[in-house]
């Protein structure tokens, strides 16, 4: 076991120092590649890593339009961000020269700009495995593709076919989920471990994820960034109480997600079943996992506890209305299972010193 993670290890190490590389080959086609990759709008879909609110008026656990939540976003507002400010979609949405935020599809009252420059579908609670969504109340993965299909329709009726087919064929998508699916679903529940071992659990996730990604090309994305999942045994919910040390079998169930989900990547990227397709998986496990490991280099004091506390009743609406910690900037993670701001910030950061190119 020890070596077979080496060796996966060794690989995807491997892989990080070719990419870099691959990129500086073609010296030509700088400007021509940032013609043509214009980007126009973002959409994302996925968890509560990058729902902007979109559950705000649902019945579920999985919201965060209270404060502590925003405490640190513009004017302090808690608009149902997993976080104290800003979350990963407005931070891609910004780097991308497209705006500074990004908005959730639902409840809030979109204009036309907001439409056409791209919205958030993700949900808190959500994964790629359909019973992940019941519990937590979430918009199933499917039900993402539900609602994009319905928005596709709308900014059809607003700006015709051909202008919405442009907004569609020149944007940029993101999707962000499966940590739900193992933390709060095949860790937690009975079930799914009834019905699979642990590495059989994971390539169904992966199955299901790969279908996901299809359906959103087949839906008229072309450019499709693949975002991990990440070491969510570092979560202060997921340690052992009290423990320094990450819990290594939620970590390695990720790992081997994200191994094969990026080779799943590669594979749709060649085969291109859909003409000028982009895939790219972008790494968010050994992004985050080094702001924990070297917590000090980056500028802060606390990676295993959380700004709001650390037990699993320590995020979402068990935290409403309770004080969080007055230094969240000392801190990795903002509650027992989200990232704080900077941290989300630094990770951004990274995917575009990597192969976030790859998508343009
Ligand atoms: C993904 O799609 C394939 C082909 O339609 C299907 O056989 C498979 O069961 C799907 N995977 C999941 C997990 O639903």
């Amino acid at each position: 076991m020890a070596s077979f993670y080496r060796g996966l290890l060794a690989t995807l190490l491997f892989v990080n120092l070719l990419l870099p590389m691959a990129l500086l080959l073609p010296c030509a086609h700088g400007a021509a590649a940032a013609a043509k990759g214009k980007i126009s709008a973002v959409f994302v879909f996925g968890d509560s890593i990058v729902d902007p609110g979109n559950n705000n008026n649902r019945i579920t656990e999985a919201r965060a339009d209270f404060p502590p939540y925003g405490q640190d976003f513009p004017g302090g507002k808690a608009t149902g961000r997993f976080s104290n400010g800003k979350v990963p979609g407005d931070m891609l949405a910004s780097r991308l020269g497209v705006k500074e935020l990004l908005p959730p599809y639902i409840g809030e009252d979109l204009q036309l700009d907001d439409l056409l420059t791209g919205v958030v579908f993700a949900s808190g609670g959500s994964g790629y495995d359909p019973l992940t969504s019941i519990p937590a109340v979430a918009t199933s993965s499917t039900g993402q593709l539900e609602l994009f299909i319905d928005y596709k329709e709308r900014l059809k009726a607003l700006v015709g076919e051909e202008e919405a087919t442009r907004v569609i064929s020149e944007g940029i998508y993101f999707t962000v989920m499966g940590a739900n699916d193992l933390a709060n679903n095949y860790f937690l529940l009975p079930l799914r471990p009834q019905q699979y071992d642990l590495s059989s659990y994971v390539k169904f996730l992966v199955s299901s994820a790969v279908n996901f990604t299809m359906k959103l090309n087949e839906m008229g994305a072309k450019r499709i960034g693949f975002i991990g999942i990440p070491p969510i045994g570092c979560c202060p919910s997921q340690r052992k109480h009290g423990s320094r040390e990450c819990e290594p079998l939620r970590n390695q169930a990720a790992e081997l997600f994200n191994s094969e989900i990026s080779k799943e990547m590669r594979r749709l990227n060649v085969e291109q079943t859909i003409p000028s397709s982009k895939f790219a998986y972008l790494d968010i496990y050994y992004n985050l996992l080094d702001l924990i490991q070297r917590p000090g280099f980056y500028g802060f004091k606390e990676a295993g506890e959380g700004c709001c506390g650390s037990t699993v009743l320590n995020a979402a609406i068990f935290i409403k209305y309770h004080h969080a910690c007055p230094n969240a900037h000392d801190y990795i993670f903002w509650d027992s299972f989200h990232p704080t701001e900077k941290a989300y910030n630094i990770v951004v950061d990274k995917l575009f010193q990597q192969n976030m190119q790859d998508l343009m």
